[in-house]
């Protein structure tokens, strides 16, 4: 059996982009395995955050996951800000890790031209590797952007673990690769992203139907007129890979079916895949939302749970450095 971590900002709306990336796999794989998935508020605080719009979006994350099909049965739910172990590690690998490697981050480097630089968004992935390292962590189902987080989280375990012995488990990255870049419709150099400043952009997972009809017909396509091998566009790629993950088909399958086709019949059968699984799965979510005593069960049970496995990592971790 193998632990799967991974985890969500509950910050801006949850878009496609993150469901193709990350939830969907989380869904698959937490059956046979021991899997924990995160809500990490502490994470989301390193840009400014309206306390009480946060608080909201904390239990709107938790109910996602359950929507999209995390069954509280098989996985462990939970907020990261409820188990304190994840700061105090962090706390601990700040000592061991290089300054050079953090401003290397390209994530940091993005997030610190839009923001306002914070000392938390520069250790913004040492928290990241502390939320992998304190599970002995064997697979972090994520999207290609946290590539490179999950590279400092290995590098850091080994460092520890020359440093002070045996201690982490070094964790590896699960990538779809067909699927780990999902790009905005408007802009499809850059990625899908909950910050875009365009609406058009991203189709978020409680988009009503006439927000998603309205949004994939609004994409950004090419000078073309059909689907063509011969031209393959950015944004036609990206819409061809939209289409192929929501219909469980591979890129090069999707590829054929639509060959010749006018881009506007690309569109409608999009519409058509995307419709049948994000409407239900927000007809889930407004169910799941009404009983929030059934939601804070739910996400208790979970903190405990983290809480048991994390606190065995902590306490070896504070006997090697001799805080013990
Ligand atoms: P974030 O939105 O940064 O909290 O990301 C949450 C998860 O979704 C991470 O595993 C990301 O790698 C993944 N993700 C975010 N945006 C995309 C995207 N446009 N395409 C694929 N995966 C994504
Ligand atoms: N940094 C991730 C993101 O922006 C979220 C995250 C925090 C995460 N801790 C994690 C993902 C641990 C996987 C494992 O998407």
């Amino acid at each position: 059996m193998k632990t799967i971590f991974s985890g969500v900002q509950p910050s801006g709306n949850l878009h496609i982009g993150n469901y193709i990336g990350a939830l969907r796999q989380w869904v698959n794989v937490q059956e046979g395995n021991d899997a924990l998935f995160c809500i990490v508020d502490l994470h989301a605080i390193t840009v400014p955050q309206d306390p009480k719009a946060l608080r909201e979006k904390v239990l709107e994350v938790a109910a996602l996951y359950l929507a999209c099909g995390i069954d509280p049965k098989k996985a462990h739910i939970f907020i990261q800000s409820e188990n304190p172990d994840h700061s105090y590690l962090a706390w601990i690998l700040n000592t061991i890790t290089p300054f050079g490697q953090l401003q290397r981050m390209t994530q940091f480097k993005e997030k610190s031209q839009k923001h306002e630089e914070n000392l938390g968004l520069f250790d913004y992935p040492v928290l990241m590797a502390s939320d992998i390292l304190l599970y002995q962590t064997d697979e972090v189902p994520v999207g290609e952007d946290q590539k490179q987080h999950i590279e400092l989280t290995r590098d850091l375990a080994e460092r520890f673990n020359k440093r002070f012995g045996e201690t982490f488990k070094l964790p590896n990255p699960v990538i779809q690769s067909q699927t780990a870049r999902i790009m905005s419709l408007q802009n499809p150099a850059s990625k899908m992203s909950k910050s875009d400043n365009n609406p058009l952009g991203t189709i978020n997972l409680l988009d009503t139907e006439e927000q998603i009809r309205e949004k994939i017909k609004k994409a950004v396509t090419d000078s073309n007129s059909k689907v063509s091998k011969d031209h393959g566009s950015e944004a036609i790629v990206n819409l061809l890979t939209i289409y192929s993950a929501f219909k469980g088909i591979s890129f090069n399958k999707a590829q054929d079916e639509m060959e010749g086709k006018a881009y506007s019949e690309l569109k409608n059968s999009i519409t058509e895949v995307v419709l049948e699984t994000l409407l239900p799965i927000r007809e889930k979510y407004e169910e799941i939302r009404k009983d929030e005593k059934a939601l804070r069960d739910i996400l208790d049970e979970g903190r405990e749970y983290a809480i048991s496995k994390s606190s065995k990592t902590l306490l070896d971790v504070k006997q090697k450095v001799g805080l013990i």
